[in-house]
């Protein structure tokens, strides 16, 4: 197979797929000549801009397995163990990621991208990689199609890569930020919609990098767009990010229990998020821990039974073989699940 590349990436060994003329037509190298230094002084001297080399199917399929090697590596350490909890479950959900981008007409945007994630940021890029998976989970819950599913999950990955613009110090900042400094964070969303459109990722990826950090009450940033106003994938990766973060866990604090975490997100009745959304979110990722041995609140051990449709923070649960209902006060006036143990 023949390919057509800049005579700045020309390297020892390739072979010359076509001949390389002058500006004036010249023959200056001839076809099948393996490239040494000395041919590489040729070619530039010759003025030509480009040259084609020849690349075995066998060379094209190393370069595949190496950028999806570089991803595998990448992603299996970064799997947020409270969300995915089995090894069965890793190794589906990083082959599912691996396969999707891999298929995609973009792979090599979206591997980019991932690598400059990664090497920048390795919090922002295990966050990224958990939030396109989780929220590939979410639209599954939904009944999405498949197509749709995975738009979503491509979508996860690229939501903050506007975060590369921002400076270091401000982004793995262990302190307060400053009004100033969480302002210039915000512009995330902005940097992330320009960059995925110069990428040509597609509209639907973009709207999520810009709209993630909306909220249904209109409360939320760069805009202040509300309910149906934010794109549909902004509203469900939004519930997912917002999530996440909260779940893993950082050098300054240990990762949140779910059910504290659907406390904080379910105060106000949820008003910052859609409301359907909201609810699949919560009642399926809930579910996942039933079985799972927590700590309470008040310090004791228990198991988690069954999830309170009505109450999905307190949940019911076993302890010394009776069962607790959390929305009645048997173990004491507001306790809660503290901590799930993985
Ligand atoms: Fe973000």
């Amino acid at each position: 197979m023949l390919k057509r590349i800049p005579v700045s990436e020309l390297k020892e060994g390739m072979k010359i797929g076509m001949p390389v003329l002058s500006p004036l037509g010249e023959k200056v190298i001839a076809k099948d000549t393996i490239v040494t230094h000395d041919v590489m002084v040729v070619i530039s001297r010759s003025r030509a801009k480009e040259v084609t080399i020849m690349v075995s199917n066998e060379d094209l399929s190393q370069v595949k397995t190496q950028a999806k090697e570089m991803v595998m590596d990448g992603i299996e350490n970064s799997i947020n163990p409270v969300v995915f909890n089995t090894k069965e479950d890793v190794a589906q959900m990083v082959n599912r990621l691996t396969q999707i981008v891999m298929k995609n007409a973009k792979r090599k945007e979206y591997l980019q991208l991932m690598e400059k994630l990664k090497d920048y940021s390795e919090t922002v890029f295990s966050h990224s990689i958990n939030v396109a998976l989780i929220s590939y989970m979410l639209a599954d819950w939904l009944n999405f199609p498949e197509a749709d599913k995975e738009e979503v999950l491509l979508a996860g990955i690229v939501h903050d890569v506007g975060k590369l613009k921002i400076p270091l110090e401000i982004l793995d900042a262990k302190r307060k930020l400053t009004k100033g400094e969480f302002e210039k964070i915000k512009k995330h969303s902005i940097f992330g919609s320009q960059m995925i459109k110069s990428a040509g990722l597609g509209e639907e990826i973009r709207l999520v990098a810009l709209n993630h950090h909306e909220r249904y009450n209109g409360k939320g940033y760069p805009m202040g767009l509300s309910g149906g106003r934010i794109s549909q994938y902004g509203r469900l990766v939004g519930i997912v990010d917002t999530y996440e973060a909260m779940t893993a866990k950082r050098a300054y604090r240990k990762a949140m229990s779910p059910f504290v975490i659907t406390e904080i997100m379910t105060a106000n009745g949820g008003a910052d998020y859609d409301p359907t959304f909201l609810n699949i979110f919560l009642f399926n990722i809930l579910n996942r821990y039933v079985g799972k041995e927590v700590l309470l609140t008040n310090g004791k051990k228990a198991e988690i039974f069954s999830i309170n449709r009505t109450n999905l923070g307190k949940p019911t649960v076993k302890m010394d073989g009776r069962v607790y209902d959390l929305t009645m006060p048997f173990l004491g006036k507001g306790v809660g699940v503290e901590e799930i143990y993985v």
